[in-house]
């Protein structure tokens, strides 16, 4: 079910998305190279709670911690780890979800860690510039896999792999909600936006095949089938009459 969010709950949304926000700059300013991502993830922990809010990803469906952290060819949910160091070179991305007035947050960034390649570089510019074409154009009345079909021609036209088997998300009291924000689509399809609606855009795009596989050893962790490097990038949206806003930047 999709839920149209009141004026009023729109402004109770607007903390938690800022404090996602807040909590990704930190993390930005300090993830370095030599930190595991256990050390990120508590960052991430101390920042959303001394702000009063709760990380939705603890205990969600068992995920044990505050952030997803995925490395290079971990495409999305990352367990942060004491024995996962992240070396020079490396993406990051950092995936968090924060809960305050009843009402969730969510957002991702992919961090370059010291002299990236220049070809993962643009991966994860490519990866963001997807999540701004979705937004292109996009209002009330819009048709819902417009989004996919801005990122997925988008990610394409640079030879980049969609990843089918994640999408973006409704966001509200839940951290999940409908409907499902594919970042593949056919123009003109879908149900049509609604002011009110606040969605999840989240572009994953791979620097090869579009194909992931989930480690069954820890149940969460998602890899790219080529091990090639993946980027993420994630923002929480809400859907007005004549355009977008931007809750969690
Ligand atoms: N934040 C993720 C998303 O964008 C979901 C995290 S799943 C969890 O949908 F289990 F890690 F919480
Ligand atoms: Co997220
Ligand atoms: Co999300």
């Amino acid at each position: 079910m999709i839920h149209i969010k009141s004026p009023q709950e729109i402004e109770l949304m607007r903390e938690p998305c800022r404090i996602v926000r807040e909590t990704l700059e930190f993390v930005g300013k300090n993830i370095k190279a030599g930190m595991t991502t256990k050390e990120v993830d508590d960052l991430v922990y101390r920042y959303i709670t001394s702000c009063g809010a709760t990380p939705s990803s603890l205990g969600y469906e068992g995920f044990p911690a505050s952030a997803c952290v995925s490395v290079n060819d971990v495409v999305v949910h990352g367990i942060p780890s004491d024995d996962k160091v992240i070396v020079d070179g490396d993406i990051v991305s950092v995936d968090i979800t924060a809960e305050k007035n009843g009402f969730n947050g969510d957002a991702a960034r992919t961090f370059l860690i010291g002299n990236v390649s220049e070809e993962k570089r643009q991966l994860v510019k490519v990866t963001e510039e997807c999540f701004f074409k979705a937004l292109e154009g996009l209002r009330a009345g819009s048709p819902l896999f417009d989004i996919g079909y801005a990122v997925q021609t988008y990610a394409e036209s640079h030879g980049y792999g969609v990843v089918r088997s994640l999408t973006g998300h409704g966001i509200g009291r839940d951290m999940h909600e409908d409907p499902g924000v594919p970042n593949y689509g056919r123009k003109g399809t879908g149900l049509r936006l609604r002011a009110g609606m606040t969605i999840c855009i989240e572009p994953m795009i791979n620097m090869g095949t579009w194909k992931v596989w989930q480690d069954e050893r820890d149940g969460w962790t998602i890899r790219t089938m080529d091990g090639k490097p993946s980027a993420h990038y994630e923002n929480t949206v809400l859907i007005t009459e004549d355009g977008v806003e931007i809750l969690t930047l």
